[in-house]
């Protein structure tokens, strides 16, 4: 579904990407795990056309999505939820469920929404209510949510438990926990490296622009020596 090849980014002086391979297969949860400032936004930002590669390839299917625009990219099925959720604090749930629909050229503005009440009852109960005025952790399923309105063929997380409670954190990852099952494709974004690896298939870790580490997810979080180096510090909780 996603292969990214030797993908290099870079900002004015800072080197945030140095060749960086990675792929994704159809139905899968590939996490992608590292330290703040390793360069995992930066990836994703790439992937979605917000951010220009300086050179190597990112395809989605048959696309070369490598220079594409934002807007070409979402309308492509490669739909983002941001890092800090970025949800429109002054427009109602709804509203802001609705705008997610738009990735779909022509499609009727309320179609997905049932489905993404039943994965998120409380967005139904606040459905009138400014987005402003939802806790961290129901932002947090709105900006899922938005992002379901446009039936993404492939999901990019950016840290969705940044920021919030343990408890708020398990609804949120049960709620992946469902798409997945649903064969949902997602690239997952996390510092949580203990909860990453455990709804992801395969994992990559990031360090300092570089992927320094891949594999299976359970073989990762089961070799001690990787705990110790790359997961030993999650996101504080
Ligand atoms: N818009 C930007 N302009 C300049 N430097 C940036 C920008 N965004 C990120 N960086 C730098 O690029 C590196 C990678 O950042 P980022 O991709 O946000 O890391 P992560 O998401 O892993 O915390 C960091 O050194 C960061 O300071
Ligand atoms: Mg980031």
């Amino acid at each position: 579904m996603l292969d990214i090849s030797d993908l290099e980014v870079h900002y004015d002086g800072i080197h945030a990407l140095r060749g960086v391979s990675l792929n994704v297969g159809t139905g899968e949860v590939v996490a992608l795990i590292g330290p703040n400032g390793a360069g995992k936004s930066t990836l994703i930002n790439a992937v979605s056309g917000l951010v220009p590669a300086a050179s190597g390839a990112i395809r989605v299917g048959n696309d070369d999505l490598t220079r594409f625009k934002p807007w070409t990219v979402s309308a492509k099925g490669v739909l983002q939820v941001p890092e800090g959720r970025q949800v429109f604090s002054e427009m109602t749930v709804l509203e802001n469920l609705q705008l997610g629909a738009t990735a779909l050229h022509g499609r009727p503005r309320d179609a997905g929404v049932e489905d993404v009440f039943e994965l998120f009852p409380i967005l139904e109960e606040r459905s009138s209510q400014l987005a402003g005025s939802l806790s961290g952790g129901q932002q947090q399923m709105l900006a899922i949510g938005r992002a379901l309105m446009g039936s993404p063929k492939l999901l990019l997380l950016d840290e969705p438990s940044l920021g919030l409670a343990p408890v708020v954190i398990s609804q949120v990852f049960a709620a992946l926990k469902k798409l997945k099952e649903q064969g949902m494709t997602i690239l997952l974004i996390e510092q949580n490296a203990t909860l990453a690896l455990e709804l992801s298939n395969r994992a990559y870790i990031l360090d300092q622009g570089r992927i320094v580490l891949s594999g299976d997810s359970a073989d990762l979080a089961a070799d001690e020596g990787v705990v110790a180096h790359y997961l030993g510090v999650d996101a504080e909780e």
